[in-house]
């Protein structure tokens, strides 16, 4: 069975650390496919995202094997040009190997893009990007074919912000011919560590964290390494957990000023934290104001990865609180789950009201995509009772340990296997710092 079973009501006590993380990971991968040898990426999260991302390499002709938490991509013979919507199905962001494939080869062609449950998610801005490059792109009623007589830089005015059209830019400019201005880029925090990966692999990238990216093109890259940064989003789930359970943990590797939009929001709600010695320190005991209006942004706003995450913990604070969700049209799928532990969510348009403060109590929720997944995991460990949580793969696909690093807070959870890593783990568990 694809669930997980959690026993909700112990505040949240101890020691984490952050993984890897999952957006950053997937585009680095990708741009390793622009030197025709081996690049490694260490303390890469070990997710369904990777793996499926690490299969497509495989596919294309790559040889890619892990040492430990890192990982190796030998792309000396990727020579392959088609991957199949049995992946592209499964991982929207493939789709950003489509600059890769028409820098290394000039050509390429994939299956489209699955819909997905959080909104249409169109690919429209990537194959503006890649045209303005110069690629001639072919949409059949399957597949996506693109090819070039080598890619020529360009300037390139993104209509709406797009954290994967940016880095579909930046993927194709590395290579082209001349120099690219991308103007209107996302600024998100993995839109830095990408460039600053293929920096270290001889791009010549400029402006990356603001809204203008300048590229010039290089003949070639080596090989690329680097330690894939900590994940901002994972660290926000887990505070979050802490949050609704009014615990206190310490996260260690937490990203460094990149969740300030969402702590501004823990404060708020009555949480405390500190940064002592590279650890996040998060007192959550005295949570317990609702927040009346917050919007999702796009980096440096509040991030939409992190609403249903923190859905969950408005519903545990008594008053009413509101998030609009203003970057994809369809990300409240986890409050009817909610509502079925007794949360009140009504959902109107891009808004969401919580009406906050009735107990959680136990349930069968299912998770539909992976933060709305995360989100049902920490109501469930705020509710009274057990929660099944089915569909628990969507959630690790972003999550390398969840069940773990919250047992290890002493959450109780169960996988259908029956280990219980409340006892498996306890010795493990150590005391929150202060
Ligand atoms: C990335 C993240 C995802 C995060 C999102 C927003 C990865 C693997 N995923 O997704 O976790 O939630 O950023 O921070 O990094 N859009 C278009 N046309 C396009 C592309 C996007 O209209 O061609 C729209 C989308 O439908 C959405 C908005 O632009 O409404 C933002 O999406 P985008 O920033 O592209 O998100 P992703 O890169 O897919």
């Amino acid at each position: 069975m694809d669930e997980i079973r959690i026993t909700g009501g112990r505040p949240l006590s101890g020691t984490v650390s952050v993984q890897g993380s999952k957006n950053a990971a997937l585009p680095m991968m990708a741009a390793s496919l622009l030197h025709r040898g081996v690049s490694v990426l260490k303390r890469c999260p070990k997710i369904a995202d990777v793996f499926c991302m690490e299969g497509i390499l495989k596919e294309l002709g790559a040889c890619t094997w892990w040492e430990g938490h890192d990982l190796y991509m030998d792309c000396t013979h990727a020579d392959g040009k088609e991957i199949s919507c049995v992946f592209t199905g499964k991982m929207r962001s493939s789709v950003i190997l489509l600059g890769a494939l028409l820098g290394r080869g000039g050509s390429g062609c994939l299956g489209y893009p699955g819909g997905c449950v959080i909104g249409r998610r169109p690919i429209d801005l990537h194959l503006y990007a890649l045209r303005k490059l110069g690629a001639e792109i072919a949409e059949g009623p399957f597949s996506i074919s693109a090819s070039c007589r080598g890619l020529m830089g360009a300037e390139i005015l993104f209509p709406n912000i797009s954290v994967g059209a940016t880095e579909q830019g930046i993927l194709g400019a590395v290579l082209a011919n001349g120099e690219t201005c991308l103007k209107n880029c996302a600024r998100e925090p993995e839109i830095k560590w990408l460039c600053r990966y293929l920096r270290g692999m001889g791009a010549d990238i400029r402006g990356d964290g603001g809204d203008c990216i300048y590229i010039r093109g290089v003949e070639g890259l080596k090989g690329g390494e680097m330690e894939v940064p900590p994940d901002r989003i994972v660290a926000g789930t887990y505070l979050c957990a802490c949050a609704a359970t009014r615990g206190k943990i310490v996260l260690e590797n937490p990203p460094d000023g990149e969740l300030d939009a969402f702590l501004e929001v823990y404060r708020k709600m009555g949480g405390q934290y500190k940064g002592k010695s590279g650890k996040l320190i998060a007192d959550a005991s005295g949570v317990g104001n609702p927040i009346p209006f917050l919007e999702t942004k796009v980096y440096p706003g509040f991030p939409t990865d992190l609403q249903s995450p923190l859905m969950a913990v408005l519903a545990t604070i008594s008053g009413e609180s509101c998030i609009r969700e203003s970057i994809f049209e369809a990300r409240f799928k986890a409050a009817a789950e909610l509502n079925r532990m007794g949360a009140g969510i009504t959902v109107e348009g891009h808004d969401a009201r919580i009406a906050g403060g009735a107990p959680l109590y136990g349930s069968t929720v299912y998770a539909e995509e992976l933060r709305g997944g995360a989100a049902l995991v920490i109501a469930a460990l705020a509710a009274r009772g057990e929660t099944v949580v089915r569909g628990y793969s969507y959630i690790c696909r972003g999550y390398e340990h969840i069940c773990e690093d919250l047992t290890a807070l002493g959450g109780i959870i169960m996988k259908d296997t029956g280990t219980n890593f409340y006892e498996k783990n306890s010795k493990s568990i150590k005391p929150a710092e202060d």
